[in-house]
């Protein structure tokens, strides 16, 4: 068994497994003994999406922590994704099988360096993305996702001013779907910054039937060539409902296992970055695996811990997120 300082240093639970043990199996008897539920993101492994008791999008899973009546959640996400559920369910477990899935966006917004751009704005509300550290959700007065981000603005009177963080092409999006002036924190995903507008325009002139659908976290070139843009849950629910044969699909990769399996007559294509990948996938998320996960359940760590004094603070601006998208049935 590992210890404290080992895991903090690796991130995960390094023990050797049976390789004739059936993950799948152990993992349901498991969850079952401890009444834990596994919460994956889409961007997951499809080993894990598979194995999991919901996969959602950012606002799913936060809505999915904050009403489960189980007494551990294992998170199969990154860490942002794991302290907002523990924030909205202090008293539970909550595990994430990598404490070092980390995210790019998040880390692009020190708390220190906000809290000083924050203060030139005296009178701004401040809305931030949830792709953020626990610290950064305490000092502002509402979150919000990429599925609720246009709703959320629009719920507060025009005259507001409003600083908009940390991702700026998701700030950049919403100004522009709400006609609205935000002050934006100059952060970005890795992942999505990274598509190559050539590559596209390539792949759409050799499938010219195909629709091309992306994320907001991409940068604005990319988004202007969108037949859809929406968060991970739009762009599945998009590919389910539209009545087209193929889609091109700007975001991490790993979305397409469930549009394949809620549409095996469809293709997805992949869109591509600008390096020699054919696909795009984030290295935070895939820190996670079905072994690391399983070993997680098993020894009930690594557990994820927010500062109590952290906690209440950033309860109000996630629960205010959760309240707004209710009104709009998200
Ligand atoms: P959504 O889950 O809101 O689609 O955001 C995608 C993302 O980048 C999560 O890290
Ligand atoms: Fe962060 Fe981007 Fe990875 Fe999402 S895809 S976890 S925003 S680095």
């Amino acid at each position: 068994m590992n210890t404290f300082e080992e895991l903090n240093r690796k991130g995960f639970i390094d023990e050797v497994i049976d390789p004739t043990l059936d993950l799948f199996a152990e993992i349901n008897r498991l969850k079952k003994d401890k009444n834990a539920v596994i919460l994956a993101h889409y961007y997951q492994d499809p080993d894990i999406q598979d194995i999991a008791d919901y996969i959602g999008d950012s606002l799913g899973l936060s809505q999915e922590a904050a009403k489960t009546d189980a007494d551990v959640i294992v998170f199969a996400g990154v860490h942002f994704m794991a302290e907002t559920a523990k924030i909205l369910s202090p008293q539970k477990k909550v595990l994430l099988p990598d404490l070092k899935a980390g995210c790019s966006l998040s880390d692009s917004c020190p708390p220190r360096l906000f809290a000083k751009f924050k203060e030139k704005y005296p009178d701004h509300m401040v809305i931030t993305y949830v792709n953020c550290t626990a610290e950064l959700k305490a000092m502002s007065d509402i979150v919000c996702t990429s599925s609720n981000a246009v709703q959320i603005v629009e719920s507060l009177p025009r005259d507001q001013k409003i600083i908009f963080g940390p991702d700026k092409n998701l700030g950049a999006y919403v100004a522009k779907k709400t006609g609205r002036n935000l002050v934006l924190w100059n952060g970005a995903c890795m992942v999505h910054e990274i598509f190559s507008q050539q590559r596209i325009l390539k792949l759409k002139n050799r499938h010219p039937e195909a629709l091309f659908i992306a994320h907001p976290e991409c940068e604005e070139s990319i988004l202007k060539m969108a037949d859809y843009i929406g968060s991970t849950t739009g762009l599945l629910k998009y590919t389910i409902n539209n009545p087209a044969k193929e889609f091109i699909v700007a975001t991490e990769s790993g979305i397409i296992h469930q549009m394949e399996k809620a549409s095996p007559d469809k293709t997805f294509i992949p869109a591509p970055p600008n390096n020699s990948c054919a696909c795009n996938d984030c290295p935070h998320m895939k820190r996670n695996t079905l072994e690391k996960l399983y070993l997680c359940i098993k020894n009930n760590l690594p557990e994820v811990s927010v500062p109590m004094d952290i906690i209440l603070k950033a309860q109000k601006p996630i629960e205010r997120m959760l309240e707004i998208s209710a009104k709009f049935g998200l």
